[in-house]
């Protein structure tokens, strides 16, 4: 391990699909930190899902919690900690990051994303006329932002959530 990333919250960020929360648990249990995840604390102190959120207080709401549920954490004891999509898109949210965590980007591909979110409705996001075409317009625009993680790790349609546990495990 690289003693940059010892005692650090390490910090799962990539696009809806990529496994964040997935690999987060498994991650935690792995090193025996607590897993948090900004949507499900967002979620809890709304008492509402993220898709009602978005339908009833809008998105920018919705993004000044989740800076705020951000920082909260990275204040607490060291964790795993999975974040939404659009969280490290955030300037604010990646300073937050970079002083007490390390990032990781899971790097999925367009396809592999696709395979995981296209049956479920659980996206405000991807509610439009051509779903495929929203995440792959998101996926392009936000691929060069992810880039700034300090560690990327590439999920592939055969890796298990242990396989992708390890990955990261070897990789910080
Ligand atoms: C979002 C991703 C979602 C959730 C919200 C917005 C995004 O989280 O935060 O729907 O902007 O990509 P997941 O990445 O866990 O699906």
């Amino acid at each position: 391990k690289k003693p940059a990333t010892l005692g650090r919250t390490v910090v799962l960020v990539g696009m809806m699909g990529a496994g964040k929360t997935a690999v987060g648990k498994a991650l935690a249990a792995r090193l025996g930190v607590p897993f948090r995840d900004s949507d499900a604390e967002i979620e809890a102190a709304a008492a509402m899902s993220i898709a009602e959120i978005f339908a009833r207080d809008g998105e920018t709401f919705f993004r000044a919690r989740e800076t705020e549920v951000i920082g909260r954490l990275l204040s607490g004891r060291t964790c795993v900690l999975s974040t939404g999509g659009g969280a490290f898109l955030q300037a604010r949210n990646r300073e937050l990051i970079a002083e007490r965590g390390v990032s990781v980007w899971l790097n999925a591909d367009l396809q592999l994303l696709w395979s995981r979110v296209k049956n479920k409705d659980t996206r405000p996001l991807l509610r439009t006329p051509d779903p495929y075409g929203t995440l792959r317009a998101l996926y392009e625009a936000r691929t060069p932002i992810y880039a700034k993680a300090d560690i990327e790790v590439c999920p592939q349609p055969g890796y298990t959530i242990e396989t992708m546990t390890t990955r990261v495990i070897e990789a910080l």
